[in-house]
């Protein structure tokens, strides 16, 4: 082991310092300091002067460097095939990160065993759950763990030992939080204990070519709990999503030194474990009903373009300040896309609860599905729904103007494909000619053009008894 010395470092920030403080210089904490053992190593760029004059450098020209290709190692489940960039690269570490309970052990135990086989062994390390719950899951999944090493250990050198007696192919370890460094005095989960065990793992993965995989927890904000630095340290860094009430799962790669981070990969949760859902758009609209407020958004997960169901409902509220709830959709672009439906579309929304919901449990972050909540909203307030076979596509502007947005043919395609002929896209953007497909693609320049093309001359500011309501109180 190398030689190391004692620091303290801020747990809030990653500072570190010779000696202890009360407060973090660098981000004002108090009481955030831990010691922590910096491998000597760690000093880089000062020990680089007491280089020996006269040593050949170690640097090499660029095309002197033989090509060699990256091996990979084929991965079963196709959709983790994919997003790790085309399988597994030997001697490199990748991260795993999600909220508790989202489906993180199982998906790895679920890999560990579609990959073990009697040349590359996997050892699956486990600090969170005992020898038998872990045999008792793979019962419940259904597996049958040939070549599949089990460990529930969270000393740092014992692991160390165990991967130098198994010899593994892949190891994962559930979770880096969980691991103690002896040379340490913090807690498991501490900033320090967190780095020095991520490094010294890393750098064994590196060495022996052994692939990596570490669970990392999320904190309440979504970052994955611990430094910072555990991202850089690793190659690939991937993210399990989903809600928790709702059954799809979607893995995302969120950095990949060893391929794209467009690629994601969606799986439903079942009974038996992760299952694969090679047509998500299909499987997001299994239920939908064409009812008022109900609209197809065409959002981009990764580099797949993908149909989702958005609903609204809008309703007359007795309260003085009416409820805009979003459910998988940014809460202020919510008012934003309101306050543009009042002033531009004409919509009377000031005395109206809102309700946004993306089915699935998706999050929809992109602004390219504006249109379709618009629509959505449009079609709860007139009451009638829009034609069963309309998707749209389209950023709203605050002047109500309808934005181009990116990849529109891929995404006009998509729906085309799952028997949406009707696509309501922004005056600008390029698409090929898709007239064979039946395809009527209607242009418009405004969110207000829009709606009066879906929903004809449905009356917007609408019903009675509202009427009847304000009527009243004015
Ligand atoms: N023994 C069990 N029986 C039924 N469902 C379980 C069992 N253990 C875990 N689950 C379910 O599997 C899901 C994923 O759990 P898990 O893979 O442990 O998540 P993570 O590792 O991300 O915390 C959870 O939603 C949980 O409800
Ligand atoms: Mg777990």
């Amino acid at each position: 082991m190398s030689k190391s010395k004692v620091a303290f470092v801020c747990q809030q920030c990653g500072h570190d310092s010779p000696k202890w403080a009360g407060q973090c210089p660098a981000c004002q904490a108090w009481n955030s300091f831990v010691e922590s053992v910096q491998p000597e190593r760690a000093s880089g760029g000062r020990g680089a002067g007491a280089h020996a004059a006269g040593a050949a450098p170690r640097a090499q020209k660029l095309q002197d460097i033989p090509p060699g290709d990256l091996m990979r190692i084929p991965v079963d489940m196709g959709e983790m095939h994919r997003v790790l960039g085309g399988g597994l690269v030997p001697g490199s570490a990748v991260l795993l990160s999600g909220d508790p309970g989202i489906g993180k052990s199982t998906l790895l135990l679920q890999f560990a065993v579609s990959l073990a086989n009697a040349e590359r062994p996997v050892l699956y390390v486990s600090g969170e759950e005992s020898a038998a719950q872990i045999r008792l899951r793979a019962s419940r999944l259904n597996l049958d763990p040939q070549e599949l090493y089990v460990l529930a250990e969270i000393g740092l050198d014992e692991i160390l030992d165990a991967i130098g007696q198994v010899r593994p192919g892949l190891v994962i370890i559930d979770s880096i939080q969980t691991l103690v460094s002896p040379e340490l005095t913090g807690v498991p989960g501490s900033i320090g204990q967190v780095r020095e065990c991520a490094s010294q793992l890393v750098a064994l993965a590196k060495q022996s070519g052994v692939t990596l995989f570490l669970v990392g927890h999320v904190t309440k904000e979504g970052n994955v709990a611990g430094p910072k630095t555990l991202e850089h340290m690793v190659d690939t860094v991937l993210a399990l999503a989903g809600d928790q009430h709702h059954n799809y799962r979607i893995l995302k790669a969120m950095k990949n030194r060893f391929g794209s981070t467009n690629e994601v990969g969606v799986f439903a949760m079942r009974a038996g474990g992760l299952v694969e859902v090679p047509n998500p758009s299909a499987a997001f609209l299994a239920e939908r009903a064409p009812v008022p407020g109900s609209a197809i958004a065409v959002p981009l997960e990764g580099s797949r373009p993908l149909l989702v169901e958005v609903q609204a409902l809008v309703t007359y509220s007795p309260l003085a300040v009416p409820r805009r709830m979003a459910n998988g959709f940014d809460q202020s672009r919510l008012h934003m896309l309101l306050a543009v439906l009042t002033k531009r579309a004409g919509l009377r929304l000031a005395d109206q609860d809102v309700y946004v919901n993306v089915v699935g449990g998706l999050e929809l972050a992109e602004p390219a599905v504006d249109l379709a909540v618009c629509l959505a909203i449009a079609s709860s307030v007139a009451d009638v729904a829009l034609p069963a076979e309309l998707a749209a596509v389209g950023e709203v502007g605050l002047a109500g103007e309808l934005r181009s947005v990116f990849t529109l043919e891929e995404r006009v395609r998509e729906a085309a494909r799952r028997g949406y002929t009707r696509v309501f896209v922004p005056r600008a953007g390029e698409v090929a000619d898709l007239g064979d497909e039946g395809l009527d693609l209607c242009r418009a320049e405004s969110v207000r053009q829009a709606i009066r093309l879906a929903l004809g001359n449905a009356p917007l500011a609408k019903s009675k008894r509202q009427g009847g309501a304000r009527a009243g109180r004015d």
